[in-house]
C-alpha cells in the first residue's frame, strides 16, 4: 500500500460466496481497506446489508427495478445507485478505487474485469471466465495500462505465490491440484444418475452454484488451466492437473532441477483473497495454519479423463485458440444452467459443450465485441441442442 493509505477496493459480485468472504476480509481491517463501491446480480436485500454496514460511495444492482429496494439504504449511507450493465461498468471502473475484486459469476463478468483492467486497477480476480473468454485480450489491456492483474482462485494464488523469486526459464511445469468434488470416486452408472442436490454438495468448499456444478465435472480444473495460461504466460502442454482430496497444497510449481514447490494453506478463501488485496504484503489475518501434525495422508493421484470428459474439452478448446475458449464457456453455462433446472443429466453437460465445440469455427479474437459475438452464437448452439433433448 502506498505510503501506508488504505486501499480502496470496490467489490463486483459483493453478494456472492467471494464477495461475501472479500468484505468479511476487508472488514477485519480497517486501516488498511475501506470498501468504496459494491455491485451485485438481485439479491437487494443482502446488498442493502452491505450497504449499511460497509457505507460505500457508488453501489451497482443489475436490474433497475432493483433499485427502489436498495434506496433506503443507500440514502442512508448517501451513496450513489447506478444500474444495469453500464451501472456495472462503472463500479469497475470508479476512479476512487485502487482495487477492484472481480467477483460476478460466469460471462456477465467479463466487460467489467476488462474495464477495471482499462483503468488501470488492481484487479482481484475470482471471476475465472473473463480470463478464460479473453485472456490474450485482458493480459495485453493490463500491459498498455499498468494494471495488476492478482488471482483469487486458491491454485492461482499458490501458483503466484510458488512463483515469487523464480525466473520464467527456471520454470518446467504448472501442476494444479483439484479435490476431485463430489463425485471423485463415483462410477459412470452413478454419475448418469447425479442430482444437482448431490452435484452441489462440494466435499471441501462451499461455494457459488455454478462453480459448485463446474468442480462435479471437472470443468472448473480445465477453465483454470486456461485462466493459468493467461496468467503466467505458460502453453498448455506445460500445465498439468493431479486429483489431491485433501485440498490442502493448492497447487505446485515445477523447476527445471527437479525441485517442486507447492503452497500449503486450509481450504479458506479468505486467505487467497487476503493475499490479493494486502499484495505484496503479507500480515496476520483469519486463516490459521494447518496443524500439520494433524493432516494425516496427503494424496495424489492422476485423474480419470474417461469419467471427466469436461477438462479434455478444456485443453482443446485451449490449444484451438482464438474464440475457441470463449464458445466452451458459454456452453458450459447453459448446460449447467439446464442440469440445474433438471433439462439435462449430469454426463449431458460435457457432451453438450463438445458438440457445441464441434461446430465451431474459431476465429481470432480482435475486440471484446468479437468474444461476445462468439459468447452469444455458443449460447444458441447449446440452447439449440438442448430443445433438440441434449447432445447424442
Ligand atoms: N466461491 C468460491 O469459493 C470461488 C473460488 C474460486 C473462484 N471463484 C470464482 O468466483 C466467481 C464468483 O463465484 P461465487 O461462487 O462467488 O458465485 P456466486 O456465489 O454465485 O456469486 C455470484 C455473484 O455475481 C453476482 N452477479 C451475477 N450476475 C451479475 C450481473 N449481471 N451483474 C452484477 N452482478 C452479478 C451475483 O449477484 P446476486 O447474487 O445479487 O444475484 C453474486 O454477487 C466465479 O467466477 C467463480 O468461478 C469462486
Amino acid at each position: 500500500m502506498a505510503d501506508g493509505a488504505r486501499r480502496a477496493v470496490a467489490v463486483l459480485g459483493s453478494t456472492g460466496s467471494v464477495g461475501v468472504q472479500a468484505l468479511d476480509l476487508i472488514a477485519r481491517f480497517p486501516e488498511r481497506f475501506e470498501v468504496v463501491a459494491l455491485a451485485a446480480g438481485r439479491n437487494a436485500e443482502l446488498l442493502s446489508r452491505q450497504i449499511e454496514e460497509h457505507r460505500p460511495r457508488l453501489v451497482a444492482i443489475a436490474e433497475e427495478s432493483g433499485r427502489k429496494r436498495i434506496e433506503p439504504a443507500a440514502r442512508r449511507a448517501r451513496c450513489e445507485i447506478v444500474t444495469g450493465p453500464e451501472g456495472l461498468l462503472a463500479t469497475a471502473a470508479y476512479p476512487a478505487a485502487d482495487c477492484v475484486v472481480a467477483a460476478v459469476v460466469g460471462a456477465a463478468g467479463l466487460p467489467a474485469t476488462h474495464e477495471a483492467l482499462k483503468a488501470g486497477k488492481i484487479v482481484a480476480l475470482a471471476n475465472k471466465e473473463s480470463l478464460v473468454m479473453a485472456g490474450d485480450l485482458l493480459m495485453k489491456t493490463a500491459r498498455d495500462t499498468g494494471a495488476l492483474l492478482l488471482p483469487i482462485d486458491s491454485e492461482h494464488s499458490a501458483v503466484h505465490q510458488c512463483l515469487r523469486g523464480c525466473r520464467g526459464e527456471e520454470v518446467r511445469r504448472i501442476v494444479l491440484t483439484a479435490s476431485g468434488g463430489p463425485f471423485r470416486t463415483a462410477s459412470t452408472e452413478e454419475l448418469a444418475r447425479a442430482t444437482p442436490e448431490q452435484a452441489l454438495r462440494h466435499p471441501v468448499w462451499d461455494m457459488g452454484k455454478k462453480i459448485s456444478i463446474d468442480s462435479a465435472t471437472l470443468m472448473n480444473k480445465g477453465l483454470e488451466v486456461i485462466e493459468a495460461r493467461w496468467l503466467f504466460d505458460v502453453e498448455a502442454d506445460r500445465l498439468d492437473v493431479v486429483l489431491h482430496p485433501q485440498s490442502v497444497v493448492h497447487s505446485m510449481v515445477e523447476l527445471v532441477d527437479g525441485s517442486v514447490l507447492c503452497q500449503m494453506g486450509v481450504p479458506d478463501m479468505r486467505a487467497p483473497i487476503q493475499y490479493a488485496l494486502g499484495y505484496p504484503e503479507r500480515f496476520a489475518g483469519p486463516v490459521a495454519a494447518p496443524d500439520l501434525e494433524s493432516l494425516g495422508p496427503l494424496e495424489f493421484f492422476p485423474v480419470d479423463r474417461r469419467r471427466f470428459p469436461s477438462l479434455d474439452l478444456a485443453y482443446a478448446a485451449l490449444r484451438e485458440g482464438g474464440t475457441a475458449p470463449a464458445v466452451l464457456n458459454a456452453a458450459n453455462e447453459v448446460a449447467v444452467g439446464a442440469f440445474l433446472s433438471r433439462r439435462l443429466e449430469f454426463p449431458g453437460i460435457p457432451r453438450v459443450v463438445e458438440s457445441v465445440l464441434r461446430r465451431h469455427r474459431p476465429a481470432p479474437v480482435t475486440s471484446l465485441a468479437s468474444v461476445l459475438e462468439a459468447d452469444a452464437w455458443s449460447r444458441g448452439v447449446a440452447e439449440e441442442i438442448l430443445s433438440r433433448g441434449g447432445a447424442s
